[in-house]
């Protein structure tokens, strides 16, 4: 039977709980979870590249079809470069469904082998970004409920390093 790839896209500036438990659904579903991060020129985030992979390898590290990478240009081309055959996104409240509505159309336009698949996260998740979370811990509040311990660490070091 023809393996199902599964590439989940996204910024990831950080990774938040609500992203983890997007990549814990399709790992559960697909044979391989290919987590990767979108280098967008227009988006200037917080942490590097760098970073941002080495967040998403260590709080993904036992879930073991799963892995990181990056792109950038267009997802269907990335996806096609891995044989990818469906597009993971997550849907949290209705206001994401107009853009990734369109998003998927657009890319099944592209390629109408590759199929995008919405996942809901846990309804706790539901109103999170992380733009919303840079931005609590910008002014020292507590995001640890949001987090895993590893990514928290990290965006305390990021802002106490700015002072
Ligand atoms: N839990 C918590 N937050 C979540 C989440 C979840 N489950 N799912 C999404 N988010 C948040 C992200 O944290 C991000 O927040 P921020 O904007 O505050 O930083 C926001 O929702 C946007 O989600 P993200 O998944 O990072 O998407 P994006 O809009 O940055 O990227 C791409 C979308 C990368 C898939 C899209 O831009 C793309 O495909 N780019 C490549 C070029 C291309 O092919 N363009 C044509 C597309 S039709």
């Amino acid at each position: 039977m023809k393996k199902l790839i599964s590439i989940y896209p996204g910024t990831f500036d950080p990774v938040t709980n609500g992203h983890i438990d997007i990549i814990e659904r399709a790992a559960g579903l697909f044979d391989s979870v290919i987590v990767t991060i979108a280098l967008n020129k227009n988006k200037k985030p917080l942490f590097s590249e760098e970073e941002r992979k080495d967040m998403l390898i260590n709080v993904t590290s036992q879930l073991k079809n799963v892995e990181i990478d990056c792109f950038s240009g267009l997802l269907v081309k990335y996806a096609e470069s891995k044989n990818a055959n469906v597009i993971i996104r997550g849907l949290r409240a209705l206001s994401d469904f107009e853009y990734e509505f369109q998003m998927s159309l657009t890319n099944r336009k592209l390629n109408p082998g590759i199929n995008t698949v919405f996942l809901m996260p846990n309804e706790k998740y539901t109103y999170l970004n992380s733009s919303l979370v840079r931005e609590l811990a910008s002014y020292n509040a507590n995001v640890k409920e949001f987090l895993p311990d590893y990514v928290l660490d990290k965006l305390k070091k990021k802002f106490s390093s700015d002072k």
